[in-house]
C-alpha cells in the first residue's frame, strides 16, 4: 500500500510557530493559498488588509525575514521556515508598548484608513531597519508602492520622518 506523505509548512509569525498541514482536506491548506489569506483566515491576524489582491496597493504588506513583502503575491507554500512579522507583532510583546514608528504615526496624525495604514507602517519599518538616516525623498520612494486610493497623502511621510529624527536623537 502506498504510504501517504503529509506535507506540513512551518512559519514563525510574531514570535509564535505554526505548523500548517497542506492538502485538500477540510482543515488543510491548499497549495494555492496566499500568505495574506493564511495570516488573516487561518491565524486570525486581520491587521493586514487585502485591497487589490494583485500586488498593486501594498495594503497586505508584512515583513518576512527582514524584507517587506506583499503577502497577496506570496504563496504560503514558499514560506516554509520563514519568520514573519505582521502589524500585530510590532508592539513590545511583554509590555504591549507600541513600536516607536507606530507611536510616531499616532503623535503626528499619520494614520490614514485601516486599509492602507498597516501596509504603510510595515513597509516603512522594513525600510528603516536598513536605512539609518533616510531623506524625505527616499522615504517617499520607499512608500511609493503603498497607494492611498482616497488622495489623502501624506502625513504618513511626516510621521516616518519624525520617527527618524527621534531615533537619531535617542542614539546620540
Ligand atoms: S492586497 Fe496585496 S498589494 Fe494590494
Ligand atoms: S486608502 Fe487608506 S486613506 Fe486612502
Amino acid at each position: 500500500m502506498k504510504e501517504i506523505v503529509r506535507k506540513v509548512i512551518t512559519i514563525h509569525v510574531n514570535g509564535k510557530t505554526y505548523d500548517i498541514p497542506v492538502g485538500t482536506g477540510r482543515y488543510e491548506m491548499p497549495e494555492s493559498e496566499t500568505l495574506s489569506h493564511t495570516l488573516r483566515d487561518r491565524l486570525g491576524l486581520t491587521g493586514l488588509k487585502i485591497g487589490c489582491d494583485q500586488g498593486a496597493c501594498g495594503c497586505c504588506t508584512v515583513i518576512m525575514d527582514g524584507k517587506a513583502v506583499t503577502s497577496c503575491m506570496t504563496l504560503t507554500m514558499d514560506c516554509d521556515g520563514k519568520t514573519i512579522t505582521t502589524i500585530e507583532g510590532l508592539a513590545d510583546r511583554a509590555t504591549g508598548e507600541l513600536d516607536g514608528l507606530q507611536q510616531a504615526f499616532l503623535d503626528n496624525c499619520g494614520y490614514q484608513c485601516g486599509f492602507c495604514t498597516p501596509g504603510i507602517i510595515m513597509t516603512a519599518k522594513a525600510f528603516l531597519e536598513e536605512h539609518e538616516n533616510p531623506t524625505e525623498e527616499e522615504v517617499r520612494e520607499a512608500l511609493a508602492g503603498n497607494y492611498c486610493r482616497c488622495g489623502t497623502h501624506y502625513t504618513a511621510v511626516e510621521s516616518v520622518m519624525a520617527y527618524v529624527q527621534k531615533r537619531k536623537e535617542e542614539r546620540q
